[in-house]
């Protein structure tokens, strides 16, 4: 009985320094809102309260990746920094050549620039905005192969983010020639944070290996992910999460990487592949738009951190700490009938705006309503992942997206359990008045990626 584990599983770490937060009335809100269009992105974050925007870059960094900070060299070429981050990725990731980027997206534009083209096809379970983005503005399409189950809000599917294999085997049987590579995202942001497992990508290799046809990770929560075929797939349960991280790895021919998600970074990111000639092009290419390959617009004091947060991001008491809190915030909204998205995922929990609101149509926004309501209700900021991020068409016109989803994304090691209790309050007050949210119309837009810098009207 003295040796039973205990249940509450708490913060490994405790706080070493700490960043004022800001109360503001409902009506200071309301008007905050006024200013920004209705469109969250736009807010001053000094007005937010709990800023789950997003866990791209929000964590807090360790004592130790302060540390290492003070370790950065600044040289411009062939900094021992570059070294320490190349060792710490390869120790994880063994591909030949790491070329560091400053945060994800420069990655896929450089490795787009490279394979993309008008006429290619890139598949993937489900591209990130910003890699679909980069697909298509080298001209390629970019299409979405994620299991019938990781488009159903509430399927229990174990690995939602899963590949479907038979739809990728239809795509390279009639199109082999115009796939330049496959993708596969860890875990699977868009379909709500869930995980791939490792007999998915094995079997995608599978498919690539008979079509001649390289994969590449987009990996940014790939400890996540990793974590997550430890505590569900059929004999992971003993691995070492780094270990399965290697073997992930080893799947694949290259990689795509924000290292503002797990490796724990306020900025970075790497491009990885074995292939040495599209290396070769690929430095080229950051050499004109992004800096010398042995720092790839990094400081090399960020290089010095991400290689202690990678190391960080794969211990167990941290990962098992980051999903149970996630979850803990899923299963209060679930006890509390607001609608959201199951299993939790690893980095956020997906409010279902079109179940909580039923009465608004995909194109006056649930999705923004939601989020709008809960910035207005609480100060808590979230990002709509619906018809304003993804209904606008390459033509021009509007379609309502699969889902409608508002996405609660938990920043690394920042909040405590009482903040999160807080956002739980605030959820049950939000389905209290939700039948009642007003849709919105979009007042002015840009032609690429909206939802960032988009104005919206409430429609009464
Ligand atoms: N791929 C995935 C799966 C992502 O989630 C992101 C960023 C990127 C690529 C691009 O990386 O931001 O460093 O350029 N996701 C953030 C988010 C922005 O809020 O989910 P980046």
């Amino acid at each position: 009985m003295d040796d039973a584990p205990f249940t509450t599983i708490i913060e490994p770490f405790r706080i070493h320094s700490v960043e004022p937060l800001t109360m503001t009335t409902r009506a200071e809100r309301q008007d905050h809102l006024r200013t920004a269009g209705y469109n969250l992105f736009q807010l001053r974050a000094q007005h937010v309260l709990i800023d789950l925007l997003t866990d791209s870059g929000t964590g807090a960094m360790s004592r130790d990746q302060w540390a290492a900070i003070q370790h950065g060299d600044e040289s411009y070429a062939g900094s021992p920094s570059y070294y320490v981050f190349v060792d710490a990725v390869r120790e994880l990731f063994p591909f030949e050549h790491v070329i560091p980027v400053h945060q994800g997206r420069a990655a896929e534009k450089i490795l787009f620039s490279a394979l993309g083209g008008a006429g290619k096809v890139v598949p993937n379970n489900t591209h990130f905005d910003t890699t679909r983005a980069n697909v298509e503005a080298s001209g390629a399409s970019a299409v979405d192969l994620v299991i019938a189950e990781g488009r159903d809000p509430v399927s229990d599917h174990p690995f939602k983010g899963n590949m479907d294999l038979a739809a990728l085997e239809a795509l390279l049987a009639a199109r082999a020639d115009d796939v330049p590579c496959v993708m596969v995202t860890i875990t699977n942001n868009s379909g709500g944070g869930q995980p791939v497992s490792l007999e998915n990508l094995r079997g995608v290799r599978e498919i690539c290996d008979r079509y001649g046809k390289p994969l590449y990770l987009d990996a940014c929560r790939f400890a996540e992910n990793a974590w997550f075929i430890r505590e569900r797939e059929e004999g992971q349960g003993d691995r070492d999460v780094s270990d399965i991280v290697r073997e992930i790895s080893g799947l694949a021919d290259g990689m795509t990487m924000s290292a503002k998600k797990d490796p724990m970074g306020n900025i970075g990111g790497w491009l990885a592949m074995n292939d040495d000639d599209l290396a070769q092009r690929c430095r080229n290419t950051l050499i004109l738009t992004e800096g010398f390959p042995t720092y790839g617009g990094l400081a090399g004091r960020d290089l010095e951190a991400l290689a202690q947060g990678l190391r960080e991001v794969v211990q167990h008491d941290y990962l098992r700490y980051r999903i149970r809190s996630t979850a803990y915030l899923g299963e209060a909204l679930v006890k509390l009938g607001v609608p959201v998205l199951t299993p939790i995922g690893g980095h956020a929990v997906y409010i279902d705006a079109r179940a909580l609101a039923p009465h608004l149509s995909p194109l006056e926004y649930p999705g923004q309503a939601v989020a709008v309501a809960l910035y207005e209700l609480g100060g808590i900021r979230s990002c709509e992942i619906g018809t304003v991020m993804f209904g606008r068409q390459a033509d021009g016109t509007e379609q309502p997206a699969s889902m409608e989803l508002v996405r609660l994304a938990i920043p690394r090691r920042t909040y405590t359990q009482s903040h999160i209790d807080y956002v739980i309050e605030v959820c049950e007050r939000l389905a209290a008045v939700a039948p009642s949210l007003p849709g919105y119309r979009i007042t002015s837009e840009p032609p690429v990626l909206r939802h960032f810098t988009a104005s919206f009207e409430p429609l009464r």
